[in-house]
């Protein structure tokens, strides 16, 4: 084992002293994790809530709270005004408890003009701590309390695996497992690579015997995580390896992953899911654009033919198996034809639903050099007639569902109206119904007696 990727036991060994001595001197303090973004911030949210309990916290949900981390994204500028703008409100909240600690933590803590804006203009912002150090987070507190001040100096990516870090799951019976962190495919218009690290992997037997204990823990709904889980490679072993062993657990539970890269994606993969019934039935592969001078601009390494190469493999290994994707419209001087490139990706993929932004320029890429002619207004226009394609195509492909009976685990409570449940299929399509809420984190057979774009509508059998 290479002992060097990870963070040493003595080190570890001090934040657990940290820990003891912030629980020591903490009477009843109260702390609050807020999370923007992916999976892989939830994740590591838990984690901080995880290490936060230890210190003595009580978990709230109320940026009112004694320490308050905000966990960031910085994959487009909209996500960076959104946090900047609520830090912004948090000022009075300072004024009325002074002792308040706030932290500044996930993507945006990695970035050097997020960093200059933080030291001067929000002064309200005790720490930064990037994501490679989050595990830190016991010792930042302790210098907070002991020595006051503010700890904003700058921080190279550390880039180290902690294992055996605390959990606290929002959940319980939904999990998310890292099973990489980092990002070494410098896509030409994304921060990841900048403010995650280096690409390292853990090693499988962690990973599974982490699957092993939610499982024997009644997890029904297991998600591994990591920026591009198709370059897995730990101990030897790759990411179709890793996810056989995941999926040959004891337990009635589901396997998913995120995110998967197209040049990556192999068919000994597709192969995996296939063998094994406990992975979902569901492709998240983000295509990003139909066009292949995009593509190549976009530094993403693969054809639109070798793509939907991909797709026709899976879809004849795989019966039922759906696919969703993210897509960026508008990309640095995208043409018209470009963009029609994209349109008949997605009426040849057929997808179940797709994610699709507007190109947001990130300073430190290489897209944010690129020329950009192409005006605000042809980006929203294009925008919008690819979510009126997807809609379409999204509505005639569920609609043949209607009337049928669908195995789902219920998943937990809705928000809005009637339909009170949230439940899932086993394409991870996403269903409203009406029951009692005691059916939480159990299974469930359903009949489907509408769709809409966002979910399917079911009634219990
Ligand atoms: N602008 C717009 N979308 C972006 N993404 C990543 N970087 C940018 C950017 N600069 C999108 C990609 C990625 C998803 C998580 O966010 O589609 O797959
Ligand atoms: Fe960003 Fe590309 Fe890495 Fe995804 S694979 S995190 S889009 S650089």
């Amino acid at each position: 084992m290479d002992r060097t990727k990870f963070v040493s036991e003595r080190e570890l060994e001090y934040q657990r002293e940290c820990t003891e001595r912030v629980r020591a001197m903490n009477a009843g303090m109260t702390a609050f994790v807020d999370t923007y973004g992916c999976q892989q911030n939830e994740a590591d949210s838990e984690r901080m809530r995880g290490m936060l309990r230890e210190m003595g916290y009580t978990i709230v949900d109320d940026d009112k709270a004694d320490v308050v981390v905000i966990n960031s994204c910085a994959v487009r500028e909209h996500a960076e005004q959104r946090v900047l703008g609520n830090i912004g409100h948090m000022v009075h909240y300072k004024k009325i408890n002074p002792e308040q600690k706030i932290i500044l933590a996930g993507c945006m803590a990695g970035e050097e003009t997020v960093r200059q804006t933080v030291k001067k203009s929000y002064r309200q912002v005790d720490a930064l701590l990037d994501t490679t150090s989050f595990w830190r987070l016991p010792e930042t507190l302790l210098r907070l309390y002991e020595q006051g001040g503010r700890l904003i100096e700058h921080a190279e990516p550390d880039s180290r695996i902690a294992e055996g870090l605390p959990v606290v799951r929002t959940v319980p019976h939904k999990a998310y497992v890292s099973i990489m962190y980092g990002c070494d495919n410098f896509c030409s218009y994304c921060i990841v690579p900048y403010v995650r690290g280096r690409e390292r992997s853990r090693d499988p037997g962690d990973v599974v015997r982490e699957v092993r204990e939610l499982a024997a823990d009644g997890c029904h709904d297991i998600m591994l995580l990591g920026q591009n889980v198709n370059s897995y490679s730990g101990g030897g072993a790759d990411f179709p390896e890793l996810l056989s062993r995941c999926a040959e657990v004891e337990g009635d539970f589901t396997l998913r992953f995120m995110t998967s890269h197209p040049k990556d994606c192999s068919h000994a993969l597709i192969d995996a899911i296939a063998a094994h019934p406990k992975v979902e039935r569901h492709i998240h592969l983000p295509v990003q654009s139909g066009s292949d001078e995009i593509l190549r601009r976009m530094n993403r390494r693969y054809t639109v033919e070798q793509y939907c190469e991909l797709v026709d493999y899976a879809r004849k290994k795989i019966p039922g198996v759906i696919f969703t994707s993210d897509i960026i419209v508008g990309f640095p001087n995208e043409s018209d034809e470009d963009f029609e490139g994209t349109v008949e990706l997605v009426k040849r993929v057929r997808y179940d639903s797709i994610f699709t932004f507007i190109y947001s320029k990130r300073a430190g890429t290489p897209a944010a050099e690129m020329d950009d002619p192409i005006t605000h207004e042809q980006k929203v226009k294009r925008f919008r007639r690819l979510m009126a394609l997807q809609d379409e195509i999204t509505l005639e492909d569920r609609r043949p569902l209607i009337g049928s009976t669908v195995r789902v685990h219920v998943d937990g409570e809705s928000k809005s109206g009637e339909l009170n449940l949230t439940a899932r299929t086993q394409e991870g399509r996403l269903v409203s119904l009406k029951g009692d809420s005691g059916l939480i984190g159990t299974y469930a057979n359903v009949k489907v007696t509408d769709i809409t774009t966002f979910s399917l509508i079911g009634e219990l059998k």
